[in-house]
């Protein structure tokens, strides 16, 4: 843990240092035009920037920085803005997954080396919110997040279009013949017309509502468009509220507590949070050492209503959420499940923050007493397919498949479902389920988005439009479908997953919280004997540390040594 004695600046150590060491950090610092009354003594606040243009989603950060910059010199700070390494999920391959463990040990790295007494964490993209909260949990010192903030809604020939949700709709449109290359291309700028993030409920959007809710962000921060003047108004205000972070020693550590992260699954659960959540919180307190299961999230969050009309789950956007009244109105619907223990950057509660919002359109936040589901969070099933668990988020799935037996349709790889999927010849129908194996946290490192298979184009055409699916890999937070992810242990290390074969029977009953193979332990047991697994040929360098280190989904997919 990084050093913060009471009454002396961490930044002291360098900054106030006498001989000649001090003279090399005040020198250096210098030559960027800085006097040193500006950062002597003063509390130095490291804005942690995801900027770059391979991630699109934080484009616009390098002035959002500025008014960080603003707010920490009004309160009397030194701001020194630092690039870590930045994710952008379209763009980086296979997986952003896969490196954001390393961008979390980039972010750990350059705070402890750094002489800040305090961070402002810039997020935005998917990856790029947790890795920068796991590296700046492993140091301990204040630290406050500015979400970037979501894209305008999209708008296509008189309608809303939801970013990435709507992807899988023309796709599957497409497959139908009812849409043209040309309306794809057309829809393409549509769909993302202004900076920002997903403006879906995706995992950036989900992953801004978990920083809020754990407490890390000022009030309604999260909910709020990137283009609209208001973030960089909270930009100052983050910036300001560093400084007197620093000066109330409130530590990271004193807000990432047990109570907060049970707040942060209530939450997710009411908004339809993206599965990722799961992962990302649970590496998260892993980091901090609070305990924190993936039962948990079932038992916190499973019972907890449904109440934001957002697309993939619902209907509108990111932008219509924030004129509705955005998350504050969520946390004052759910006062009576909250935790009032837990605190915030601003020394308060969530129930405090929350205490004057207004709900300002019904439809798109309904009531905690009229909600659209009374129990849609993320539930966590069990059983000899995964023994320690998979996710199904209710909101997204089609409630009559949640109880479902059918035969199993196995693709071994990705690259094996690609090759089959929309062969005709392909024995599967609408009641099969979808079985895809190697793609979780090691067997396709990094654990890809693509849990949730698109189904054979000979069975759209037939106008079906879910099907369950099962397999060890994620789903991207904006898409939806009755599908069952992350199931552990992963099929690569030889798991009940990696034995199932076609016309295998397999049952789901969410309600029961159950998934069962319909295959005796003994033919298992032999099945077992003849598994091999799969080579994965990465013998050096990062991709190789990942996986000889990650652990499972169910323990965050964090490299064991990190945590
Ligand atoms: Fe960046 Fe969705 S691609 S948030």
């Amino acid at each position: 843990m990084a050093s913060n004695k009471k009454n002396k600046l961490r930044s002291e150590d360098w900054f106030g240092k006498e001989g000649k060491d001090g003279f090399i950090y005040r020198s250096w610092i210098k030559n960027q035009g800085y006097p040193a009354h500006q950062f002597k003594g003063k509390p130095v606040i490291g804005i942690c920037n995801t900027w770059s243009e391979a991630t699109p989603c934080n484009g616009h950060f390098r002035e959002l920085a500025q008014f960080i910059k603003n707010g920490v010199y009004e309160a009397g700070g030194f701001p020194l803005e630092f690039p870590v390494m930045s994710l952008g999920e379209t763009i980086i391959r296979p997986t952003a997954m896969l490196y954001r463990n390393l961008a979390a040990m980039t972010v750990e790295e350059s705070i402890r080396a750094n002489p800040f007494d305090a961070v402002v964490l810039m997020t935005g993209c998917d990856k790029t919110t947790p890795s920068l909260v796991m590296g700046a949990a492993s140091v301990d010192i204040p630290s406050i997040v500015l979400p970037g903030g979501p894209m305008l809604n999209g708008k296509f020939r008189g309608k809303e279009l939801g970013s990435g949700t709507d992807v899988w709709r023309f796709d599957q449109d497409f497959k139908a013949g009812k849409m043209s290359l040309d309306d794809m291309e057309e829809a393409e700028a549509c769909m993302s017309r202004s900076i920002g993030h997903c403006n879906t409920m995706g995992t950036a959007s989900t992953m801004a509502t978990m920083v809020e809710a754990l407490g890390l962000t000022l009030p309604g921060v999260s909910s709020i468009p990137a283009a609209d003047s208001r973030k960089k108004m909270m930009a100052h205000m983050t910036g300001i509220r560093a400084v007197e972070m620093v000066k109330e020693e409130l530590n990271i550590s004193k807000i990432l507590t047990r109570p907060a992260f049970l707040n942060a699954i209530k939450v997710n659960s009411a908004v339809g949070g993206s599965t990722n959540f799961v992962l990302h919180l649970l590496a998260i307190a892993k980091r901090m050492e609070v305990p924190l299961t993936l039962d948990d999230f079932d038992i916190h969050g499973s019972k907890i209503p449904f109440l934001l009309n957002l697309m993939p789950s619902g209907k509108y956007l990111m932008e219509d959420y924030y004129y509705a009244g955005g998350i504050q109105v969520i946390l004052k619907e759910l006062e009576k499940h909250l935790n009032t223990e837990a605190i915030t950057v601003n020394g308060k509660t969530l129930t405090e923050n929350s205490k004057k919002a207004r709900n300002w359109n019904t439809d798109v936040i309904r009531p905690i007493t009229d909600p659209i589901i009374q129990e849609g969070g993320i539930t966590v099933v069990k059983g000899n397919l995964c023994t320690e668990g998979a996710v199904i988020k209710i909101s997204a799935a089609s409630p009559e498949l949640l109880k479902h037996k059918g035969r199993a349709v196995v693709f071994e790889t990705i690259e094996d479902y690609h090759a089959r999927i929309d062969n005709p010849d392909l024995d599967i129908d609408e009641n099969s389920i979808m079985v895809l194996k190697n793609v979780g946290p090691k067997g396709y490192p990094g654990m890809p988005e693509v849990g949730n298979m698109a189904l054979p184009k000979k069975l759209i055409q037939k106008g079906i439009t879910d099907m369950v699916r099962i397999s060890d890999g994620r789903m991207s937070g904006t898409a939806y479908g009755t599908v069952f992810l992350h199931a552990s242990p992963e099929s690569a290390l030889g798991s009940p997953l990696a034995l199932v074969e076609n016309g295998d029977v397999i049952e789901c009953d969410v309600a029961a919280k159950l998934i069962h193979l319909h295959v005796s332990d003994e033919v298992l047991a032999e099945r077992h004997k003849k598994w091999k697994p799969l080579e994965l040929g990465f013998d050096r360098g990062y991709i190789k540390l990942y996986i000889d280190t990650v652990n499972q989904a169910h323990e965050g997919a964090d490299m064991g040594f990190l945590q």
